[in-house]
């Protein structure tokens, strides 16, 4: 299959960046996103130019590296898949496809298709760990009784990959998706109770920091969110907020 591909490059985070242009030829359909990217930049190698910086690691999903934005939607056209895991059937022969970074003030470019999102990793280190005590008898893990529903949602949240498809498709840049399902996964069990108000108080806290937006309930970042992390987290997280903001 034959592709128009319109690609947004940019030199390093203080140049400014545009559309290109490339025809690509000999698209499989059995190639993901990312080995269609690598099919380009071995063209382009060949032709003596510089290939296309893009994120990537485990290409299986679970990482949150290969955050793209494709036709206008992050991670692309199919629902609940990263763009590791998208593949090229679900294209057409002929068909243009624009692929441009994660855009959001707190995920600035830094080369071609790449953000830095350390702004994500600073929210975690602001409250997501949890204190154990371990001299003595510690009580293993497995055996605190944990009610199913809690565990199941902690669960969901967890399987939050911290892509930042949540900010990208927002229209105010918020990290709310993200950020509640970090604390939820925490809340809900007892090994997080300890820090249980600090954690929440001190994330909402960097997330404002670090520039994201506030939510206004569009649930843009639901749809998009390639693990189906619920809205229900942002709820929760507020609520945890609230109580914590009192009790302090
Ligand atoms: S490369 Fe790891 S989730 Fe896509």
């Amino acid at each position: 299959m034959k592709l128009n591909l319109k690609i947004w490059r940019q030199k390093n985070k203080d140049s400014k960046g545009k559309v290109h242009d490339y025809e690509l030829d000999g698209v499989e359909e059995d190639m993901s996103f990312l080995e269609m990217l690598d099919f380009l930049n071995n063209k382009l190698l060949n032709e003596g130019q510089e290939p296309v910086a893009f994120d990537h690691d485990c290409r299986e999903g679970i990482c949150g590296s290969c955050s793209l934005f494709i036709n206008g939607v992050a991670h692309g056209p199919e629902r609940g898949t990263t763009t590791c895991q998208l593949h090229m059937r679900k294209f057409k022969d002929g068909e243009t496809v624009y692929v441009e970074p994660f855009r959001a003030k707190a995920f600035p470019v830094i080369k071609d298709l790449i953000v830095d999102r350390s702004s994500f990793d600073r929210i975690q280190q602001a409250g997501a760990y949890i204190s154990v005590n371990t001299s003595g008898n510690t009580q293993d893990a497995n055996t605190i009784p944990i009610p199913k529903h809690n565990a199941d949602e902690a669960f969901n949240a967890a399987t939050c990959i911290g892509c930042g498809a949540c900010v990208a498709s927002c229209k105010n840049s918020s990290a709310m998706l993200f950020t509640s399902a970090k604390v939820s996964q925490f809340s809900l069990l007892p090994q997080g109770q300890v820090e249980r108000e600090s954690r929440v108080l001190n994330m909402v806290n960097q997330m404002d920091l670090e520039g994201f937006g506030a939510c206004t309930n569009t649930g843009a970042c639901e749809a998009q969110c390639p693990k189906g992390i619920s809205v229900k987290n942002i709820a929760r997280m507020n609520r945890e907020y609230l109580l914590a903001s009192v009790k302090k």
